[in-house]
């Protein structure tokens, strides 16, 4: 599994030969300074929401790459109007790509776009193929909703969740969530980007641990060992 993290809620997934990028949030971040935006690839860039510390980055990688975006209509109509190539969804919905299965799930938060602009509704993505399925679940709280998930798509391989309290679930919450959603391995990702959400290491994966589950912390600019 070719799964690269770049910080906040960025990574960077491989299927199917195609490169999926999500919620880029780089330039801004000096946790990640490391990384040149502009020698990222993607093929689809996702957004789960139109919060600056998911889709800053999303117009520069997608026109650098003639890349498609994939969100809900607000989001994906805004960067239309700036000419980016988009694919709307909204939630409930799916649609077959040429990497998998993309269906656009609940999320419990807000979304407004960078300049004010409403920004739809907030929502995560499940993603799947004949060969893997997994949970993105962008910036929410826990929710009963999470409970669908296993109900109406194929078992999860592993799941990525926000953990870092204060803008979303904390890892208390979020161990509860890999419950709802039947799911043993988790990325956990929305930590230690700035003050408020910066997070005990050890005391998250216990919390994880207590459960039977398994938290994975991943570092800026590497791949997740899964
Ligand atoms: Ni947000
Ligand atoms: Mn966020």
């Amino acid at each position: 599994m070719n799964l690269t993290f770049y910080g906040q809620a960025s990574f960077s997934i491989e299927l199917k030969g195609k490169t999926i990028f999500f919620d880029p949030f780089i330039s801004p971040n000096e946790k990640a300074n490391h990384i040149d935006v502009n020698s990222l690839k993607a093929d689809y860039v996702l957004l789960s929401h139109g919060h600056q510390d998911h889709v800053v980055d999303a117009e520069a990688l997608a026109k650098n790459n003639d890349a498609t975006i994939i969100s809900n209509y607000e989001v994906v109509s805004w960067f239309g109007a700036k000419e980016c190539k988009g694919h709307p969804l909204n939630h409930g919905g799916k649609w077959k790509f040429d990497f998998g299965t993309v269906k656009y799930v609940n999320a419990v938060h807000s979304s407004v776009l960078p300049d004010g602009t409403y920004g739809g509704n907030p929502g995560g993505f499940v993603i799947w193929n004949d060969e893997v399925c997994f949970y993105f679940a962008g910036d929410t709280a826990l929710t009963l909703d999470m409970k669908l998930i296993p109900m109406t798509c194929p078992k999860l391989d592993f799941a990525i969740l926000p953990i870092g309290d204060n803008f979303t679930m904390g890892y208390d919450d979020a161990a509860i969530a890999a419950e709802f959603i039947e799911c043993d391995n988790i990325v956990g990702c929305h930590f230690d980007t700035f003050g408020y959400i910066e997070i005990d290491h050890e005391a998250a994966i216990e919390a994880f641990k207590k459960k039977g589950k398994n938290l994975i912390l991943p570092t800026i600019g590497n791949k997740v060992v899964l």
